[in-house]
């Protein structure tokens, strides 16, 4: 009989910490929902005080989302985890209140400036808190791979004592080496007298690329929850990634014997959402998921896979979910067979965003004979603001060549209202860009303009990830579409609508027609 591993997912907690990582409320509903097809155990789902937006995004998703256990967290002080709480109870019996304090000497002086009683009084406070709002409760120690080790025992255990059931040790500043890391688990389950009545769990940042090994080298050690998001996204260089925990406790069962609750082949689907919400690109060779991972590029290597996959491959594509009949859907296709294999993917639709979501396909399918499922959740990735654009792409028209100054003419639609505008720019896409940012305000400072080929051949769609920044918030926008200046309008167009306050410039330019 295997072992199991739970798998917290922390992509909507720390992975939103990422710098430019931050969605709306439509887009963490989507990557929940698809964190629960993927089989995860538990979804942090934010943090319910930092804003009116995390709390509701955690109520929503604590409401609305089946499955698997909704954490919130929440400083070990009352005001946060009575928020927490609220914000988690529509869970029910799958509530989680995820309560932390620093554990290290710099953090308890540097930062709380409290003694060590005094930590470990508030910890033991904040837990019984919690207990009483919740049934479950995870404590972490903040710091941990900097804490004493007398000090991370004794806190450990009165936490237990307290209620706690789920207990973290993060390497919050991936500071650890999976030996030291491991000894550290491994030596407070010994040592801890009521550590039997805890699941030990490890959060494991990647400062010093460990963040896997040293997640790996606490499940060696005894650790059974592991706290990971998709794609490794997170604070800094991130966490450790979900996928590769994942796919090393699959194909190296021989060593491990742990099993997780993930269906594996939904890990594809899943990086790409995120990535597509997120506007973090995927590296090509990036393990699992990454568009190299199972690309062939020697002679020999193709020879010997030709011969026999296990020459060179330890896992399939399809183990992971990428498919190898890529070709699913054309323009004769049906809603239901549009429904099932947004389904497949991990994405359910209701009826409501179907007809919606049906008209996008249509579009694209006039336009495009072969329809993926690249091309599917790109055509969701326009999805995250439906009823409230203000602005709407009408018609765009762009010329360049070697000869010519490149010039765009567009037409929006601001709150039902139509404008016009052209420009010249360095290109096609600056051009468009600056005619439709002569349109509106907020425009925003262009802090990242990406663009991926998403599916192969010359009429691929191109998908355009855009971020704007305006005084201190960042948004980020997607289109995608077969030609890429009007990707790349679509991309600007669904960031500015994120965009708080938008609205019609009144002055416009000149407009020359399109
Ligand atoms: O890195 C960290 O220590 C954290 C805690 C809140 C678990 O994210
Ligand atoms: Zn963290």
């Amino acid at each position: 009989m295997s072992d199991r591993l739970y798998i917290f997912d922390t992509t909507l907690r720390d992975g939103e910490q990422s710098p430019g990582c931050s969605m709306n409320l439509d887009e963490k509903m989507r990557v929940a929902h698809s964190l629960a097809a993927l089989g995860v155990d538990i979804i942090e789902a934010g943090f319910p005080i930092a804003s009116p937006g995390d709390f509701e995004a955690v109520h929503r998703i604590a409401s609305e989302v089946n499955g698997p256990k909704i954490a919130g967290l929440a400083r070990a002080a009352k005001g946060d985890i009575d928020r927490a709480g609220e914000a988690v109870k529509p869970a029910g019996d799958r509530a989680r209140i995820h309560t932390f304090i620093a554990t290290s000497p710099i953090h308890m002086e540097a930062k709380l400036r409290m003694t060590p009683d005094q930590v470990v009084e508030r910890a033991v406070t904040a837990v019984k808190q919690a207990r009483s709002l919740v049934p479950e409760v995870e404590f972490s120690a903040e710091d941990a791979g900097r804490s004493e080790m007398d000090f991370l025992c004794r806190i450990v255990e009165s936490v237990i004592a307290a209620g706690a059931r789920v207990i973290n040790i993060p390497d919050t500043v991936g500071y650890m080496t999976p030996d030291e890391f491991g000894w550290r688990i491994r030596n407070l389950i010994e040592r801890v007298p009521n550590s039997d009545q805890a699941v030990f769990s490890v959060h494991c940042h990647n400062d010093l690329g460990l963040a896997v090994a040293n997640s790996l080298a606490a499940v060696e050690n005894g650790a059974r929850q592991v706290e990971c998001t998709i794609n490794g996204l997170g604070e800094r260089a991130g966490n450790a990634s979900l996928e590769e925990i994942v796919m090393i406790m699959k194909t190296r069962s021989d060593r491990y014997d742990i099993e997780t609750g993930i269906d594996t082949t939904k890990i594809v689907p899943s990086s790409k959402l995120v990535s597509q919400i997120t506007g973090m690109p995927i590296q090509p060779n990036k393990a699992i998921v990454g568009a190299n991972a199972f690309a062939h590029e020697s002679g020999i290597h193709q020879d010997g896979v030709l011969k026999h996959k296990k020459t060179y491959e330890i896992m399939t594509p399809e183990s992971v979910g990428w498919s190898t009949n890529r070709m699913v859907l054309g323009k004769h296709s049906g809603r239901a067979a549009l429904k099932s294999r947004y389904a497949e993917l991990g994405v359910e639709l209701d009826d409501e965003r179907l007809v919606v979501i049906f008209d996008r396909f249509k579009v694209l399918a006039d336009k495009k004979k072969d329809i993926f499922d690249e091309d599917l959740m790109a055509i969701l990735s326009g999805d995250s603001d439906i009823g409230a654009e203000h602005v709407k792409l009408i018609a765009l028209h762009a010329a360049s060549g070697t000869n010519d100054a490149p010039v765009a003419a567009v037409e929006l639609d601001i709150d039902g209202a139509r404008h016009k505008a052209t420009a010249e720019g360095d290109g096609p896409v600056d051009a468009a860009f600056k005619a439709i940012k002569s349109l509106v305000e907020p425009n925003g400072k262009l802090l990242l303009y990406a663009v991926n080929a998403i599916t192969a051949g010359t009429d691929a769609q191109g998908e355009v990830t855009v971020r704007l920044q305006d005084g201190d918030r960042t948004v980020n926008g997607q289109g995608s579409d077969t030609d890429i200046v009007v990707a790349s309008a679509k991309a600007l167009i669904d960031a500015l609508n994120k965009l708080p306050n938008m609205h019609a410039k009144v002055v416009h330019a000149q407009y020359s027609g399109v």
